[in-house]
């Protein structure tokens, strides 16, 4: 398929974002291992979550859905039965790394593997702390999926993170749930604390000194209800546009406004952008709000502050949009630091650079980053999405200020993450002729 853009005139009207998909995916898997029945509210409609869902049916969990609630019976603490097929997390990193905390701490031993995509993705990062552990874990050649893990009684360990990574520290923090002693993660550079925040509502032990998170082994965890806030990350996109388009303004109820998270919303504001965040409430450790954006003009007059350093983490997933701006603002944009966009859904560095170039714009690709000049225009192109949704909504942004129209092949990868965006976009675009 592919899905054909135009410039728009202005966008105008309500976004209803998805629920957020690192948080549900949170959600889930400590109810399939707390005791009880939870209910989800707004569970991301993500195809990534929805993996996470199919491997936890496969290990016995009982999952019903009714539209965007999510009901889990748990099964305690080493509940999981033996699956009976290969578990399979599809595209999603998240699934796999962190389903396989939980898995090492099961005795039986079981199988996960991905998509092409996620088949080329480094799972060494997991399997060094977890064979620490002590589980049993084997991958194919060159630390790649599929894995294989027989879990166990699992030894606590101090493991300082060699990479700014969410994924690998909740991994070796879910393993932590199934240790003869607390278990210790450092990090250097702060990232996404979903999971610490979701253990705590769910009856876990953890305490915080400096740069450590430890969490106590054994705890019983218990069933809740809860509501996921919607996907800050999905929001992005939307902002953006705005920003870029004369005459926008969009509302954005219900967004995800956790504070490693929102690092989006600060930079931008830092940027220029013309956003009020309103009714600002948490639930379960979690805040979230209302945002309303507006077309930007001062935002585009400067350059955009550089993304390197500690804010690449806070921003990961938000660097391709981040990167459509920055090529439109008068100052340009540098992007340093973040290597790690290598290895994610496509390698995204070089995704974001082939695309722009296709677009017209001039841009300098580095090893950890980019350089772009400020002041260019898109011109429409066709854009090779590398099945990776974050770009494909990526460029989505920058064929709604290009000049001429834009192609975006295999359109369909932005149900990842959000399912409903190319509906969304198209219900506030005011497209001439
Ligand atoms: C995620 C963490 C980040 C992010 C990914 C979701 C999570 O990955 O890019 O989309 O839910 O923990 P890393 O932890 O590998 O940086």
């Amino acid at each position: 398929m592919t899905q054909t853009l135009n410039a728009a005139a202005s966008l105008s009207g309500t976004v209803l974002l998805p629920g957020d998909k690192s948080i549900s995916h949170r959600y889930a898997m400590l109810a399939a291992i707390a005791e009880g029945t939870s209910t989800i509210e707004n569970f991301a409609a993500s195809r990534d979550c929805h993996s996470t869902l199919a491997c936890l049916r496969l290990l016995g969990v009982e999952v019903r859905e009714s539209g965007s609630t999510v009901t889990v019976a748990g099964r305690g603490l080493r509940g999981l039965r033996a699956p009976a097929g290969v578990l399979d997390a599809g595209n999603s990193g998240t699934t796999i790394r962190l389903l396989s905390g939980i898995l090492a701490g099961h005795l039986f031993e079981s199988s996960i593997t991905g998509d092409a995509s996620l088949s080329g993705r480094p799972m060494g990062r997991i399997i060094r702390p977890l064979r620490q552990m002590g589980a049993a874990v084997e991958s194919r050649e060159g630390d790649l999926p599929p894995l294989r893990i027989r879990g166990g009684r699992l030894k606590g360990i101090r493991y300082p993170l060699p990479v700014a990574s969410a994924q690998v520290k909740s991994c070796v923090l879910l393993a932590g749930l199934f240790a003869d002693a607390p278990t210790a993660v450092g990090e250097t550079v702060p990232t996404r604390d979903h999971t610490e925040i979701a253990l705590r509502e769910f009856g876990a032990a953890l305490q915080t000194e400096g740069n450590w998170i430890t969490v106590d082994p054994e705890p019983g965890l218990r069933a809740l209800d809860l509501a996921v806030p919607g996907d800050l990350s999905g929001a992005a996109f939307f902002l953006v546009a705005a920003a870029l388009v004369p005459g926008s303004e969009l509302f954005l109820p219900g967004a995800g406004l956790n504070a490693r998270r929102r690092e989006l919303l600060d930079y931008l504001l830092e940027a220029g952008l013309d956003l009020r965040v309103e009714n600002e409430i948490t639930r379960a450790g979690e805040p979230r709000g209302d945002l309303r954006v507006r077309y930007s003009p001062e935002l585009l007059r400067k350059p955009l502050p550089p993304i390197r350093g500690e804010r690449v983490a806070n921003l990961i997933d938000e660097i391709p949009v981040l990167a459509v701006l920055g090529s439109q603002v008068a100052g340009g944009l540098t992007i340093s630091d973040a290597k790690e966009l290598r290895v994610k859904e496509s390698d995204r560095i070089s995704a974001i650079v082939a695309n722009l170039r296709a677009m017209g714009i001039g841009v300098e690709e580095r090893a950890d980053g980019l350089d772009m000049p400020g002041g260019q225009r898109f011109r429409g192109a066709d854009i090779v999405t590398r099945n990776d949704h974050r770009i494909a909504m990526a460029f989505a942004v920058a064929a709604l200020a290009a000049q001429g129209e834009t192609r975006i092949h295999n359109p369909e990868c932005a149900d990842v993450s959000f399912p409903g965006f190319w509906a969304a976009l198209t219900k506030i675009a005011d497209v001439p002729g």
